[in-house]
């Protein structure tokens, strides 16, 4: 592999992009961005603020002075709105489907792309989200595509839930998940779509291990088979 590439990690929502975003970025030494967590940002920042998440111009005008710290450590990616840290706030499922919401806008969507390409101006990211390898960054060195089935991405959605509240049943969730799926293949503006040079890797009845074993191995050039990854 290259020097500091950039690679990007597509797919629907529950597929394992972040989980194995995080440990690809912390094995190669890489920054790792959350693009879902911009969109999450901005949805949650404009509720708090009173600003319409679907309105273009009350939105425009909020993005204009909205400057959200990011940074990263060996925990992962951190968001901070006002001196305070909203990494986890931002998780809720509300957060999520409003964050759908904006991300219908195209000018939500040129405002995350900048912060993105800003971010990743020297390379050396590990990216996740619905457009990287597409929209955001067509040009990288390695793209990868995970999907899994809607019944495993909703259980992994709860087992999330799981560690902080009573779950919601599964057919809830399996529903706001298709809802969502939906939203984000259907719309105008950069929808969710396998990027033509991807490797689609189903993630249904792997885990994080292999998932992150058959990137790495792509990402070097070599068989997964002989790939030794060093505990996490
Ligand atoms: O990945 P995450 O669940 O945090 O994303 C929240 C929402 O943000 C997605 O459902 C999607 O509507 C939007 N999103 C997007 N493009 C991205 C990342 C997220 O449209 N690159």
């Amino acid at each position: 592999m290259g020097p500091r590439e950039i690679i990007t990690i597509d797919g629907p929502a529950g597929a394992g992009k972040s989980t194995v975003g995080r440990l690809l970025a912390q094995s190669l030494g890489y920054l790792y961005l959350d693009s879902g967590a911009f969109y999450r940002a901005v949805a949650w920042q404009a509720r708090r603020l009173g600003v319409s998440l679907d309105d273009p111009e009350p939105l425009q005008a909020f993005l204009k002075g909205f400057a959200p710290e990011v940074t990263a450590d060996d925990r992962g990616f951190h968001l901070v709105i006002d001196g305070a840290e909203v990494t986890e706030e931002i998780r809720s499922a509300a957060a999520g489907r409003d964050a759908s919401r904006v991300a219908v806008q195209p000018l939500v969507r040129e405002w995350v792309k900048e912060h993105l390409r800003h971010l990743a101006k020297n390379g050396g990211v590990v990216t996740d989200g619905r457009d990287q390898g597409t929209a955001v960054f067509p040009g990288a060195a390695h793209k990868f595509y995970l999907d899994a089935s809607l019944a495993t991405r909703a259980e992994r959605r709860r087992q999330d839930w799981r560690q902080e509240s009573e779950p919601p049943e599964l057919t809830g969730i399996m529903a706001e998940i298709a809802a969502r799926d939906l939203r984000d293949s259907s719309r105008s503006e950069a929808p969710l779509r396998v990027p033509e040079d991807a490797v689609v890797i189903d993630t249904t009845d792997l885990s994080i291990d292999e998932v992150l074993k058959q990137c790495l191995a792509r990402i070097r050039g070599i068989d997964s088979g002989r790939l030794e990854l060093k505990p996490s």
